[in-house]
Order: C-alpha cells, then sequence, then structure tokens
C-alpha cells in the first residue's frame, strides 16, 4: 500500500483518479477505467468522505468531468500522433494518469513529470514501461525540458494542472516552450474565473490554496493568444461536448450542470500550436 499525504497539492491527484473510477463504476457505457480501478485499490487513502460526495449527484458530474477530460486530450494526443507518430507524449502534472499508455502507438515516448514524492508512489504503481519516462520536476524548474527528445515532435498535456497556478507562472511556462518545441502543441483543461473560485471552496481548500483571484484562469482563448508571437494557433473546444458530446446520455440534472459549466463557467479544453 503507498500512502498520499493530505492536504498537499499532491493529494489532489485521488480527485481525478477516484473521479475516473466512480465514473467507470456509475456509466460504463460511457467510460471504463480498470487501472484507476486498481491504482485506487493500491494506495493507503482514506477514501470514504469522497466516496460519500461524489455519489452525490453534483459529485458524479465531477467524476463526469474528470472522465470526460481525459478522453478529451486523449483524444488531442491521438490526433497529433497521426502527424506525427514519433513525437514525445508529454503529461505534465502526471499525478497517477496512464494516458501516455492509453495513447501509446507503439512508437511514440512518453514522458510523466510530476513532483518528486508523486513520482515516487508513480514509480511503484504505474513503473515506466518501454519507450516511457516517469520524471520528478517541478514545473516552474524549466530544466524539466532538457530531458525531451521532441526531434519527432511533442504534444503536451496538463489534465487539472494548471488551477494551482499563478497566470504568470503559466504564460511563462508556454512562452519558454514555445520557444524550445517548435512545432508541438500543449492542451489543457481550463475554466473561468467563476469556475476556479468554485473550485477552491471545495478542493483547493483541501489542498491548502486560498488565494484564488491570483491562479490561472480562462474566460476566452484570445487571452491566450496575445501571450506570444510563437504561438501560430490557440483552438478552444467544450469539454463536456467538444470531442464526444454525452449530453444525451446523461440525467436530465446533468444535462443542466452541462449547460451551466460551458455558459457560465467556461470549461474549455484549450489547444495552443506552436509556431
Ligand atoms: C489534480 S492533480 C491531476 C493529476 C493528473 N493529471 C490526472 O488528471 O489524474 C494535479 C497534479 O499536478 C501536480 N502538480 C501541481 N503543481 C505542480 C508543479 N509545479 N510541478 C509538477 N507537478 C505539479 C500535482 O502534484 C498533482 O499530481
Amino acid at each position: 500500500m503507498y500512502h498520499i499525504e493530505k492536504n498537499t497539492v499532491q493529494e489532489t491527484l485521488i480527485i481525478p483518479l477516484f473521479g475516473r473510477k466512480v465514473c467507470s463504476e456509475h456509466f460504463p457505457h460511457l467510460f471504463k477505467d480498470p487501472e484507476a480501478e486498481r491504482i485506487c485499490s493500491m494506495l493507503d487513502y482514506d477514501f470514504a468522505e469522497k466516496g460519500k460526495k461524489m455519489e452525490s449527484a453534483v459529485g458524479l458530474f465531477g467524476a463526469l468531468e474528470v472522465a470526460q477530460r481525459q478522453y478529451d486530450l486523449a483524444w488531442e494526443v491521438k490526433d497529433y500522433l497521426k502527424s506525427h507518430p514519433n513525437a514525445a507524449v508529454v503529461n505534465l502534472g502526471c499525478g497517477l494518469d496512464d494516458t501516455f499508455r492509453k495513447c501509446d502507438n507503439g512508437t511514440c515516448k512518453g514522458y510523466n513529470i510530476d513532483m518528486p514524492d508523486v513520482i515516487t508512489v508513480r514509480n511503484e504503481l504505474l513503473p515506466a514501461v518501454d519507450r516511457e519516462k516517469n520524471l520528478a520536476y517541478d514545473l516552474n524548474d524549466e530544466r524539466w525540458m532538457d530531458e525531451i527528445d521532441s526531434s519527432h515532435g511533442a504534444v503536451f498535456f496538463a489534465s487539472g494542472v494548471f488551477y494551482y497556478f499563478k497566470t504568470e507562472a503559466v504564460r511563462e511556462l508556454f512562452q519558454k516552450m514555445a520557444k524550445k518545441f517548435s512545432g508541438g502543441v500543449v492542451v489543457f483543461d481550463s475554466c473561468n474565473q467563476r469556475g476556479a473560485k468554485m473550485m477552491t471552496k471545495t478542493w483547493l481548500k483541501e489542498a491548502g490554496i486560498s488565494d484564488v483571484n491570483a491562479l490561472f484562469s480562462v474566460e476566452d482563448k484570445s487571452e491566450i493568444e496575445a501571450w506570444s508571437n510563437d504561438f501560430a494557433a490557440v483552438n478552444a473546444r467544450s469539454y463536456m461536448r467538444g470531442y464526444r458530446d454525452i449530453y444525451n446520455e446523461v440525467s436530465f440534472f446533468h444535462k443542466l450542470m452541462i449547460k451551466f459549466c460551458d455558459r457560465l463557467v467556461k470549461m474549455q479544453i484549450i489547444k495552443v500550436t506552436f509556431k
């Protein structure tokens, strides 16, 4: 069993992992993630409280969100690999997410980056396989970039990660990445400031984060377009409907939540393509 420390940013990796497990149980026709179930069963973590919260209608919507965003980001990775089959597939703030393996075409290279204590747990539960590396870095320490072999292209993705970053830090990160990884793309999930505030009330508080105003949020993709001349394009799609539209598959309440998230919280998947 592997212990996860409470009240840390690292603990936040439990939410999407557990969400994917719950989603598999409740919506097996939409998502099936036996790996998330296996990993949860190997963690020394008290899931009882989170379990209770996630069984509510709102909690189940959260589970749908995390499963859906993994689907969306995996879609983007697979799409990039069609034109760059040997590319680097880089999971920024990977937690215990195994998207690389879900997208592996047999020739690409996978890199999973997270804080050292997370990587220690990951090395036990999801040890790197062929063409895969688990890298222990703070993403704000740009030395991680030197570890990536981008000679055949690079697709970066971050799932549930930049909510913990200051806007300035994300901007600097993308500017540096655009210079270093020409022709690459970075894809991530985002919401607007209203969404960020809602999040602090729930899980960011548990991670000891309270000053949400400085944190990264996006109302409109044009905010990111203005960041750098090294961006070729910035695209945005609805998180819940933009890749696989599950609107007609869910309950009336969840339909309302989808509309709310699209219109008022601006839950989007954003893709930045570097020149
Ligand atoms: C909500 S979890 C998401 C985990 C994973 N992407 C998923 O979807 O299951 C956020 C992750 O980002 C990592 N993280 C946050 N800030 C980071 C930083 N500055 N450098 C590296 N990892 C970071 C945390 O350790 C945590 O594993």
